[in-house]
């Protein structure tokens, strides 16, 4: 009789080493986990219930989509889904969520198009068709500017229409970005930042207009505030103001004009925390404009040492200039100057945009606007993490303007497994229509973050947006302080069924 002994041997250690298998997955579940954005932290009991709802919802939504690949929001244009957006129990929990700071953001991209429609009322805007475009500019006299059409008063233009619905409605069009047929208007990343050029060369000479500037820039205050954000860091060009006679100011005027805004503003609501500037110039320059912008950026950071955050260069990258073209300025200047650099907002992989990279960080930057392209570079990653230099996502900036249709493939997504020291912000968010940051956090939530994300991703999100502000000292502590506060009542006071 053949024993059968052997037989169970081989089951037992068959056994053993399932049992092993098993255990050592559950320790790479853990593990990874752990290494995550905010997995490495706990909830309250209090907590605890709303991630529950929170997460019920969220589950939801991304289980809907794995089971409609054909209905997936997410892998489409952000314009094609816009709208649904508010119908999210998910969006209208994140609505109501405090956010913390958004620190990536562009002045003369937020108030958006019904905003500045309003604006276009203030007397003595003038108006000219140019071609297939419109010039603006507010004066006292006829303006002088070349212009293949005549420049008529908006006013009078508007009532000779004689439709004023139908004549602000094709208005409009020209404040926003936002069309029905994005995949077709926008093809390439060569249409995308077209048109998003061209709003900038419209708008500026509505907003720059002195009496209107500081009208705007409180109002996006109050667009953030209201979005439960409570600081954030601008980046602006400080474009010239001007007056109706012609006067042109001098770009220290619209820091101090920041300046005062931002003191009222704090005044009229005490509970926000503040806000600061990064001067942020156009990258298209040859090194005499930069010693220019610098010595600017120096003057300004001695007047208002409080306000400014430091200095950055803006544009589109990929048509230049690189970092690299303006070492040694750069390197001298950043001895007294913090840098918050754009770098890598490309898909082209080893060309002088992604190379941006490495020069934002051998210059010191303390945060790295976009940083898209940082998977590539697995040096750079671990510097980032080592040094805890912030990564600015603006997830729907990149599918607007052309780098990430599906954002289910966004690299923040890598960023968050690797528990870097993301923050996410908004870029330009009225050129596209959407929240001043409620949205940005929705489609990084739902649309890239692991399935399992939960309420500590958000808490830490919104952490990391005070922790790796330009805030110092006991300033930063005080706003960490009013922010946990914030975030307390929210979970005190949260309603399940309201969702
Ligand atoms: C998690 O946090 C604890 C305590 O702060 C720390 O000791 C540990 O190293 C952290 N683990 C990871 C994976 O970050
Ligand atoms: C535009 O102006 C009208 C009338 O003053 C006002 O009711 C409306 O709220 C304004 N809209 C925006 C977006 O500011
Ligand atoms: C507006 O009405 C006036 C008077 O009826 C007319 O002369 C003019 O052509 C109209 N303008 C437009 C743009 O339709
Ligand atoms: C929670 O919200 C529901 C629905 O809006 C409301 O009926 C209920 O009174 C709220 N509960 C509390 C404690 O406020
Ligand atoms: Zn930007």
């Amino acid at each position: 009789m053949r024993s059968i002994l052997p037989y169970l041997l081989i089951l037992a250690a068959c056994n053993a080493s399932i049992d092993d298998y098993k255990a050592q997955r559950a320790k790479i579940v853990r593990d990874e986990a752990l290494l995550s954005v905010g997995g490495n932290s706990t909830l309250t009991d209090k907590e605890s219930d709303v991630n529950n709802c929170l997460m019920q919802r969220k589950f939801r939504e991304v289980d809907y989509g794995f089971n409609n690949p054909q209905s997936y929001e997410f892998s489409r244009h952000f314009f094609s889904y816009k709208n649904s957006i508010r119908h999210s129990k998910v969006y209208q929990i994140i609505k109501e969520l405090p956010k913390g700071a958004a620190l990536h953001i562009h002045d003369m991209g937020i108030a958006g198009p019904d905003y500045v429609l309003n604006l276009t009322y203030t007397d003595s805007l003038y108006m000219c068709y140019d071609k297939d475009d419109v010039l603006f500019k507010f004066s006292d006299k006829t303006p002088s500017i070349s212009c293949t059409n005549k420049w008529n008063l908006i006013s009078d233009v508007r009532r000779s229409s004689n439709n004023t619905a139908a004549f602000d409605a094709k208005l409009r069009k020209y404040f926003t970005m936002y069309v029905d047929n994005p995949d077709v208007v926008y093809p390439s990343i060569k249409e995308s930042w077209g048109t998003f050029m061209k709003y900038f060369g419209r708008v500026n000479p509505i907003i720059t207009y002195r009496p209107i500037w500081e009208q705007y820039c409180y109002e996006v205050l109050r667009k953030f505030r209201e979005d439960n954000v409570m600081y954030v860091e601008f980046r602006s060009i400080l474009p010239s103001l001007y007056e109706l006679d012609g006067t042109v100011y001098n770009p220290l005027i619209t820091a101090k004009s920041y300046k005062k805004t931002f003191d009222k503003f704090k005044k009229d609501y005490p509970d926000f925390i503040g806000a600061k500037l990064i001067y942020a110039p156009a990258r298209g320059i040859n090194r005499d404009k930069l010693d220019e912008y610098l010595r600017l950026a120096r003057a300004i950071k001695a007047d208002m040492p409080e306000v400014f955050a430091g200095f950055d260069l803006v544009g589109q990258e990929d048509l230049g200039n690189p970092l690299i073209d303006f070492i040694p300025q750069l390197l001298a200047a950043s001895k007294d100057l913090d840098y918050f650099f754009h770098a890598g907002e490309t898909d082209w992989y080893g060309t002088t945009t992604d190379e941006n990279l490495i020069d934002a960080i051998l210059l010191g930057a303390k945060r790295l606007g976009h940083a898209y392209a940082l998977p590539k570079h697995p040096l750079l990653m671990k510097e980032v993490i080592e040094k805890g230099i912030g990564v600015e996502v603006n997830v729907i900036s990149n599918n607007v303007l052309s780098l990430v249709k599906d954002v289910r493939n966004h690299p923040l997504s890598s960023f968050l497994a690797n528990g870097m020291p993301v923050v996410l912000s908004s870029d330009d968010p009225g050129i596209w229509e959407a929240d001043p940051l409620s949205d940005d956090f929705y489609v990084a939530f739902v649309g890239v973050a692991s399935r399992l994300a939960d309420l500590r991703l958000l808490k830490q999100l919104a952490f990391n947006s005070i922790k790796y502000s330009a805030l110092k000292g006991s300033a930063k502590m005080n706003a960490i302080h009013k922010f946990t506060q914030r975030w307390d009542t929210f979970i005190d006071n949260f309603n399940c069924s309201k969702y």
